[in-house]
C-alpha cells in the first residue's frame, strides 16, 4: 500500500509540474480528489488495512494528499502570474487574442495612402488643400457650375437629397449629398484672389447600382489653377505630370473633347492603358487608353461667380477618382473591397 501511495504520489507530482493551463490543472484535481478520483478510491481500502498499517499508511496518505494539493495551487499561482505577463497560455485564449491583437500594428487604407501620395504631388506644385463640405447646397452643387434645374445633365449626376423636414438650417436651398468634389469650386474662387492653386480631396455620393466598378459612396481629387494665361497647355502637363509619377513614367497623357457645363472646353483625359501600355486589351476595349479624369477651362461663368474677372484671367479645374486609380495601380478587380473591411484584403497593403 505504501509503495502504490508513492508511486501515485510521484506520477501526480510529474503530472502537475508538467501541466500548462489551468485546464489541465482542473482534470488534475478531478482525477485525485473527485468522486471516484485516486484519494477516493484509495480511502475505501483501508478498511481491509491492519491496524498498525493504518496507522502508517493513513498518516502517509494524509501527508501526501496535503503535498498535492499545496503543489496543485502553487503551479496555478504560478500558471496566473504567466498568463498575467502576457505569457501564453491556451486556457485564455480570449486574455490571449487581446495580446496578440495588441500586437498586431494597423496601417492606413490603401486608398488613404493613395491619397496622401497625391496630395504630397501636388504640394510640391505648390497646390494647397481646401475643403467643401459633403453635404451641401443644390445650388453649389449645381447651379453654380452651370447646371441649372432640369439640366440633362443633372442626370449624369443623379444623388440623394436631404429631407426639407430634417434640414434645420436656413436655406432656400435643396440640400443634398455632393455629387462630386467640383462643390469646392465656387468656394475655392470666392475666398481666394489669383493666382490659385488649390486641390480638394473628399468623399462624394451618387445614386448609382452598385457594381465591382461603381459605388454609391466614393472619394474624388480635385483641382483648380488660375492665373493669368493659365491654358490647355497647363492641362496636359498637369495630367501627364499625375499619371507618369502614380502609374509609371511610360504613362502619357491624351485630352479628348468631352461636354461638361463648367468648363469650356471640356476634355476627358485619358492615360496609356496600365496593363497593354497601349497596344489594346481586354481591359482597356483594345483602344489602349483608360479615361481617368474629367477637366477643362473653367466655364467664364463659374470664374464670374466666384468674383473673377474672365477676360483677365483663366483658370483650369480637373477631377478624377483616386479609387479607380488605386485599383489600377494595385490591381483590384473589384471596387467593393475597398469599402469592405475585410482585413484579409486590406493587410496586402
Ligand atoms: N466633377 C466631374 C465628375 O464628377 C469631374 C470633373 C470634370 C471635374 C471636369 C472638373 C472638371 O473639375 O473640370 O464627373
Amino acid at each position: 500500500m505504501e509503495e502504490k501511495l508513492k508511486k501515485i504520489q510521484q506520477d501526480y507530482i510529474n503530472k502537475i509540474s508538467s501541466s500548462k493551463s489551468l485546464k489541465d490543472l482542473d482534470i488534475i484535481f478531478i482525477e485525485l480528489f473527485g468522486k471516484n478520483g485516486e484519494v477516493d478510491q484509495l480511502s475505501r481500502q483501508f478498511k481491509d488495512l491492519a491496524k498498525e498499517d493504518l496507522k502508517i499508511v493513513g498518516s502517509l496518505f494524509n501527508l501526501i494528499k496535503q503535498e498535492l494539493e499545496k503543489t496543485i495551487s502553487t503551479k496555478r499561482e504560478e500558471i496566473k502570474a504567466r498568463v498575467y505577463k502576457g505569457l501564453e497560455d491556451e486556457t485564455f485564449t480570449f486574455q490571449h487574442q487581446v495580446l496578440e491583437a495588441k500586437k498586431r500594428k494597423g496601417h492606413l487604407h490603401p486608398v488613404t495612402q493613395f491619397e496622401n501620395e497625391i496630395v504630397k504631388l501636388f504640394n510640391k506644385l505648390g497646390f494647397v488643400q481646401a475643403d467643401a463640405p459633403q453635404i451641401d447646397t443644390d445650388f453649389n452643387n449645381f447651379e453654380v457650375l452651370n447646371i441649372p434645374a432640369e439640366h440633362p445633365a443633372r442626370d449624369m449626376w443623379d444623388t440623394f437629397y436631404i429631407d426639407k423636414s430634417s434640414n434645420t438650417q436656413t436655406t432656400n436651398h435643396k440640400l443634398l449629398l455632393r455629387t462630386h468634389t467640383s462643390n469646392s469650386q465656387i468656394r475655392i474662387l470666392k475666398n481666394n484672389k489669383p493666382p490659385i492653386r488649390m486641390m480638394t480631396l473628399g468623399r462624394c455620393f451618387r445614386y448609382e447600382n452598385v457594381d465591382a466598378r461603381h459605388e454609391h459612396t466614393f472619394e474624388q481629387f480635385e483641382i483648380v489653377y488660375v492665373d493669368k494665361g493659365v491654358s490647355m497647355a497647363n492641362l496636359q502637363f498637369l495630367s501627364e505630370y499625375f499619371f507618369k509619377s502614380i502609374l509609371g513614367k511610360d504613362i502619357k497623357a491624351r485630352l479628348r473633347p468631352k461636354y461638361y457645363p463648367f468648363v469650356e472646353p471640356g476634355v476627358g483625359i485619358d492615360a496609356t492603358c496600365v496593363f497593354c501600355k497601349g497596344s489594346g486589351c481586354k481591359i482597356c476595349g483594345n483602344i489602349g487608353w483608360l479615361e481617368l479624369a474629367g477637366a477643362g477651362m473653367i466655364h467664364p461663368k463659374v470664374l464670374e461667380a466666384g468674383g473673377i474677372n474672365p477676360k483677365e484671367y483663366s483658370g483650369i479645374a480637373w477631377g478624377v477618382g483616386p479609387e479607380r486609380m488605386a485599383m489600377l495601380k494595385y490591381g483590384i478587380e473589384d471596387l467593393r473591397l475597398l469599402k469592405s473591411g475585410d482585413l484579409n484584403f486590406l493587410e496586402k497593403f
